[in-house]
């Protein structure tokens, strides 16, 4: 893959001399949906799936990049005083995003550069192919600049460029997992306290199978303001008779005790999702801890349903997938991941019955939605980082 891209470089680029390559995962939430813009805990880990940059400064101040997952657009080029969102450049806002985002916290970058970027995370799968490239960017610019910011606070500058620069509100899940990321570990994230622990993912005779609706997620991004919105209203009515901070401050009994505080019956179903599916989270990892697979499944299994009836971001194609899974022997679990309305599930699966399920559940799909779905079974990498030419 590197050499590949060394000679792609040389050939794009006119020379190799002075290159550097830089690696982002994608990730996948194994639970806790929805709940990192409400102060409540996540389970996200790092794929080995991810983007690559291939990079090295310039003598002048221009800044070149180049997708191969984009070629169509060809090469963009701006001069590192121009950072502003630009529709035409597509795809390389993200790296840019987060060039302006450390220009504003103040880290200096001194000359141009010029990157090849390429990726091999499914596109639009809801995997993070967008928090991807921002680390892998951040991660670049930190090493090529001798900067020493420390990983948190890429992580955090990055989702600032999501949401300022892409105008993407999203929580602080994605570009945790891919910046802080283990291999064969999954990290539990109190979003509200930014406090996470590892724990690792041993899943006996079992694998982690992704499998992509490949289901256009139009009309996502809209939706997702809204859920944020309800969850907002559903918590100011409760902190004007509870002193909490988030959702996530509330047990399962003080939210039962006081929801009818929520005035309207759609908030207050968003709501209960949040808390659920908080204490799910904190549950499946002590499941997962004790060795428990089974119990972790069906809490996964339980958290399907909850994004399906109570928060309503599965839609059609995600529940075929995952009730096409539950028919199958040798699934432990499997529900939605990401942010819904199309992209992916995850499941558990038995090793071996694998094959069968990925045959089984691909095929059934297709008779419901007319689509073809894609399995990856996965495996957990690290996070972001620089990585070396064999
Ligand atoms: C998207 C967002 C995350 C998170 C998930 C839902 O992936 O980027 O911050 O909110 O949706 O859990």
């Amino acid at each position: 893959m590197l050499h590949q891209l060394k000679n792609d470089f040389t050939q794009i680029f006119g020379s190799n001399d002075g290159i550097r390559a830089f690696f982002a995962p994608g990730r996948v939430n194994l639970i806790g949906e929805h709940t990192d813009y409400n102060g409540g805990h996540v389970f996200p880990c790092a794929l080995s799936l991810g983007t690559y940059a291939i990079a090295r400064k310039r003598n002048d101040s221009i800044v070149k990049m180049y997708s191969k997952n984009f070629e169509t657009i060809g090469m963009v080029e701006f001069p590192l005083d121009e950072l502003v969102y630009d529709s035409k450049h597509d795809w390389a806002n993200y790296p840019k995003g987060v060039m302006k985002t450390f220009f504003e916290h103040g880290y200096f970058i001194d000359s141009g550069i010029e990157v090849l970027f390429y990726g091999n995370i499914p596109n639009g799968a809801g995997l993070s192919s967008s928090a991807s490239i921002e680390l892998a960017t951040a991660v670049m610019l930190n090493e090529l600049f001798g900067l020493q910011i420390d990983m948190l606070e890429m992580v955090k500058m990055s989702q600032e460029a999501e949401n300022k620069f892409i105008g993407v509100n999203c929580g602080i899940m994605d570009q945790f997992a891919i910046g802080m990321g283990k291999k064969a570990r999954a990290v539990l994230l109190d979003t509200q306290s930014l406090n996470f622990t590892y724990s690792p993912v041993k899943l006996e005779n079992t694998s982690l199978v992704i499998a992509n609706t490949n289901k256009r997620r139009g009309l996502a991004d809209s939706k997702y303001n809204e859920r944020r919105e309800e969850c907002e209203r559903a918590l100011s009515q409760l902190k004007e008779k509870l002193s909490i901070q988030s959702l996530g401050d509330l047990s399962i009994d003080q939210f039962e005790q006081n929801k009818h505080f929520i005035t309207n019956e759609t908030d207050r179903k968003r709501a209960k999702h949040a808390v659920y599916e908080n204490q799910r989270t904190i549950e499946a990892v002590k499941k997962l801890q004790q060795g428990d697979i089974e119990g972790f499944g069906k809490l996964m299994n339980e958290s399907h349903i909850s994004l399906r009836d109570d928060y309503e971001v599965t839609g059609p194609e995600l529940d075929a997938l995952v009730e096409a899974a539950w028919q199958q022997e040798g699934v432990i679990g499997s529900r939605m991941t990401g942010a819904g309305f199309g992209g992916c599930t995850i499941s558990i699966v038995r090793n071996d019955r694998m094959q069968a399920f990925i045959e089984n559940v691909g095929k059934k799909y297709t008779e419901k939605t007319g689509l073809t779905a894609d399995f990856y079974v996965v495996e957990i990498g690290d996070g972001a980082r620089e990585i070396e030419f064999e």
